[in-house]
């Protein structure tokens, strides 16, 4: 009789006991996303950190060069593209921008859970604490109230180890299939040299990457090397594209970053002047005691902690060569572009000639070899700082591969009875490019509004209630 109660009260004292020990054990085992939580123990650290909130200024790519609306027809960067501003806005900008679209739930598209990949230390924690497979399979908006903390102090460091807790970097690929990629380079993390390292930690994101697999899971495509050319024959091997073109049809591939795979061939890269060199120095604090300034952003804000360091040559001398530099991509870049927008407008015209597909194959291709050599070259921000003779010798690649398209394209559309240059709409400002592919963008950006005023509140509150927790 006395038997049954105390067995009850021992059965629920264990399963508190077990209850609360693995809380505990959760809650010390835990990656932590949340960046402020880090202030206490690294002060300054953290502050210069939450620094590159001050870069702020957003910048319409689109409205600066409308050429790339039709460039990317058919694919989300003809709807929105801005260029990049500090580690602070990531969340807020991935939600912000009209390629994300408007979800109505953890359901609906258009993107894929893989978008987040970059964007946070909240995406450590989830692969850490789910795996891959759980992490990928999805919906972007599945993401919504998990992936909530901008990208911080977990994305770079193994912030639960005694080293981190000691004010030592202990440096962490935070990525898997990052680990994964610099093993394919023969650079496998564990065993470089520590410049190697803090570069790796920044080729997380500032990288070439897509999507592959049942879940779409984030891949580099390096198996084959990092040059523009090897990457070209991986895709083409494999059969990738990442969508299909609006106007030419023809089978498109979109660079994302390759920042460190053209650092790493340009000067600096070769002398492993790394990333943390000119973006992240060693600066000195009031007391004398020195730390990392971690507000990345322009090197030449603090050039006598970056370049100087190094360089002899005054701060005005070095910021004109830079900006030459940036003068002449530029100007290689407009050249590409006028050449590859006018292969879409022909292929397009061939299209409605009645040409087949064995004769726009190999155009098509040409079309994507230009437009893929482009935009490796400029999609890594800072190219015409890090190595502006690969983008330059990219760029001409890329107009050789658009000549290529349009002289075939000037024998197929003659065979179609067209002698006549094919007429372009009007294009010359983004509005007007985005209504010469039938873009509905008011729609678009109601629905956004919409999404932002409904979903991303609940995603907060969600989120809020779980970190409470924690
Ligand atoms: C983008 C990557 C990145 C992020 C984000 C980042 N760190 Fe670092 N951190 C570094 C690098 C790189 C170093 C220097 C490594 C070296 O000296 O080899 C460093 C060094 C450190 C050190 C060692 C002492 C020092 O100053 O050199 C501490 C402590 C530290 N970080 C704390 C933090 C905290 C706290 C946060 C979040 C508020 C954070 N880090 C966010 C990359 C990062
Ligand atoms: C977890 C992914 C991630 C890591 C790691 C990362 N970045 Fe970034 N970086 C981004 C994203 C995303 C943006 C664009 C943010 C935006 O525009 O909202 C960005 C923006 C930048 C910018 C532009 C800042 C500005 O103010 O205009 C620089 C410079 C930069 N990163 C350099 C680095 C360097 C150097 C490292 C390594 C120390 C690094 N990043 C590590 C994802 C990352
Ligand atoms: C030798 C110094 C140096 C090294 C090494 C370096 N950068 Fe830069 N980076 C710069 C400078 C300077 C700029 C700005 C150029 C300008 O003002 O036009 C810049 C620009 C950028 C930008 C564009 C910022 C923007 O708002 O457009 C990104 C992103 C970036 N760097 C990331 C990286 C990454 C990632 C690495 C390593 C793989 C790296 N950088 C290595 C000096 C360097
Ligand atoms: C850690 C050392 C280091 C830092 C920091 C550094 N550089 Fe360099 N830089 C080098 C080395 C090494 C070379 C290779 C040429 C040489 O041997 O002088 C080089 C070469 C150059 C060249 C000439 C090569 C060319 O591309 O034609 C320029 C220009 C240059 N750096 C600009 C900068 C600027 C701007 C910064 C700051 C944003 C910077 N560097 C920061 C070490 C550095």
């Amino acid at each position: 009789m006395v038997n049954k109660p105390v067995t009850a009260l021992v059965l629920l004292l264990a399963a508190s006991l077990s209850g609360n020990l693995s809380a505990a054990e959760n809650k010390k085992d835990r990656i932590e996303p949340r960046n402020e939580t880090f202030e206490q123990a690294h002060p300054e650290q953290y502050k210069t950190w939450k620094e590159t909130s001050e870069s702020e200024q957003l910048t319409d790519a689109l409205a600066e060069d409308p050429l790339m609306v039709i460039m990317w027809a058919g694919y989300g960067f003809s709807k929105d593209y801005n260029k990049a501003r500090g580690h602070f806005y990531a969340i807020d900008d991935l939600r912000n921008t009209l390629r994300t679209g408007a979800p109505k739930d953890g359901k609906t598209g258009p993107m894929v859970m893989s978008c987040w990949s970059c964007k946070s230390p909240d995406v450590a924690r989830f692969l850490d604490e789910n795996g891959e497979d759980a992490y990928f399979t999805g919906k972007w908006a599945k993401g919504g109230p998990e992936i909530v903390n901008a990208i911080g102090c977990s994305d770079c460091h193994d912030t639960r180890s005694k080293e981190f807790k000691n004010g030592e970097p202990a440096l962490k690929l935070t990525r898997p299939h990052v680990l994964r990629a610099m093993e394919a380079i023969g650079k496998p993390f564990e065993k470089q040299p520590r410049l190697d390292q803090q570069a790796q930690v920044c080729a997380q994101c500032h990288v070439e990457y897509y999507f592959t697999g049942p879940t779409k899971a984030v891949k580099f495509p390096w198996d084959k090397g990092m040059k523009v050319s090897d990457m070209e024959a991986y895709y083409d091997a494999l059969g990738f594209k990442d969508w299909t073109h609006k106007v030419s049809k023809a089978p498109m591939l979109k660079a994302q970053h390759p920042g460190y795979e053209t650092w790493a061939q340009g000067i600096h890269g070769k002398n492993n002047v790394t990333c943390i060199d000119c973006h992240m120095p060693k600066v000195e604090n009031e007391d004398g005691t020195v730390f990392t300034d971690h507000k990345v952003g322009n090197p030449f804000d603090r050039f006598e902690n970056t370049c100087a360091n190094c360089h002899t040559q005054s701060k005005n001398m070095l910021q004109e060569i830079v900006a030459t530099r940036k003068a002449q991509v530029l100007e290689m870049k407009l050249i590409a572009e006028k050449q590859i927008v006018a292969a879409h407008f022909e292929a397009g015209a061939a299209w409605k000639a009645g040409a087949t597909e064995a004769e726009m194959k190999d155009i098509l291709q040409d079309i994507r070899h230009a437009q893929w050599r482009w935009d490796y070259a400029i999609a890594s921000h800072g190219v015409h700082m890090h190595a502006p003779e690969v983008a330059l010798s990219v760029l001409g690649t890329a107009v050789d591969r658009a000549s290529d398209a349009r002289t075939k394209l000037v024998r197929l559309l003659a065979k179609k009875g067209i002698t006549d240059a094919v007429e372009i709409p009007d294009i010359s400002t983004k509005e007007a490019a985005q209504k010469a592919l039938g873009m509905d963008m008011e729609k678009m950006n109601k629905e956004k509004q919409e999404f932002l005023k409904t979903l991303v509140p609940e995603w907060e509150a969600e989120a809020e209630k779980r970190e409470a927790a924690y």
